[in-house]
């Protein structure tokens, strides 16, 4: 299929890694040559501030892109090998302004069909099933789902798979699947164990081989506003990270 390969990183479990994620994977996809898009796509706008980005000094954001204020391209900044189309606080009002909207829920997939000169678009979503990440996945072909192997791991996980389900079914034919994250992996933690085991067999080929673990530099990392691969190279975090941007591309070798 044309068009650039489109990722959601949902989770409505909030502080499991999504931005993270989806940071580091679209710099490490970069770093592998690929052209890469990042949309910041939660009002906390954390992707925004771990880039380094001042949210009050933008000529544009992913709000005035949806609301169609500002033009896609001078929304978007050139940054780290990538492109990046940022959010800010603005973003929280987006959802009750959109509510009356017809076609509400497809109003991002018709903004990224004007993106040009991209291979992969990462969208960091909010720990919500709210309006923006309905778009997220209408918008999306695959859905990452960053996954903390801890006790209450998978019980939001059967509300995100409908979620999912319903809005494939509803709003976007193209049929997104998902595939599982296993984040902050504690190997000396028995029940991180346990929970991969049981996540393994309830999923199988859906989650990563590539496992992320917990590594201090990782969360130091967006203070800096730097990515895993500048600011600790040689950590188990850029490591990790680049096992699964490799693990991403060996499933994707047409583009
Ligand atoms: N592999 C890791 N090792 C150590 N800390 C990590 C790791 N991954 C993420 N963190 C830390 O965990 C916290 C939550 O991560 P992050 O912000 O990526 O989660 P999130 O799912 O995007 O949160 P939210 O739902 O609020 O958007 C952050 O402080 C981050 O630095
Ligand atoms: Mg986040």
């Amino acid at each position: 299929m044309s068009g650039p390969y489109i990722i959601a990183f949902c989770n409505q479990k909030g502080g499991v890694g999504k931005t993270t994620c989806a940071l580091n994977i679209a710099v490490g996809l970069s770093l592998l040559k690929k052209k890469v898009l990042v949309i910041d796509l939660d009002p906390q706008a954390h992707l925004t501030y771990s880039l380094g980005l001042d949210a009050h000094d933008l000529k544009g954001t992913i709000y005035s892109v949806i609301k169609g204020t500002v033009p896609l391209a001078p929304a978007i900044l050139a940054l780290k090998g990538m492109k990046v189309l940022p959010a800010n606080l603005e973003l929280a009002r987006l959802e009750t302004e959109m509510a009356g909207l017809p076609e509400k829920e497809s109003i991002l997939k018709k903004r990224l069909t004007e993106v040009s000169d991209v291979q992969y678009i990462i969208i960091d979503c909010p720990p919500a099933s709210g309006l923006l990440t309905v778009n997220a996945l209408t918008a999306c072909r695959e859905v990452f789902i960053p996954l903390q192997m801890e006790f209450l791991a998978l019980k939001g996980m059967g509300r995100l798979l409908t979620l999912i389900e319903d809005v494939k079914k509803q709003y976007n034919h193209n049929a997104p699947t998902y595939r599982i994250i296993p984040t902050r992996y504690d190997a000396r933690k028995r029940l991180n164990n346990a929970i991969m085991d049981k996540v393994r067999e309830r999923f199988g080929d859906r989650v990563f081989k590539a496992v992320i673990r917990e590594n201090i530099a990782v969360a130091e990392a967006p203070s800096f506003g730097l990515s895993i691969f500048e600011y600790a190279p040689k950590s188990h975090g850029a490591e990790d990270y680049f096992a699964l941007c490799r693990e991403i591309l060996r499933k994707r070798p047409a583009l």
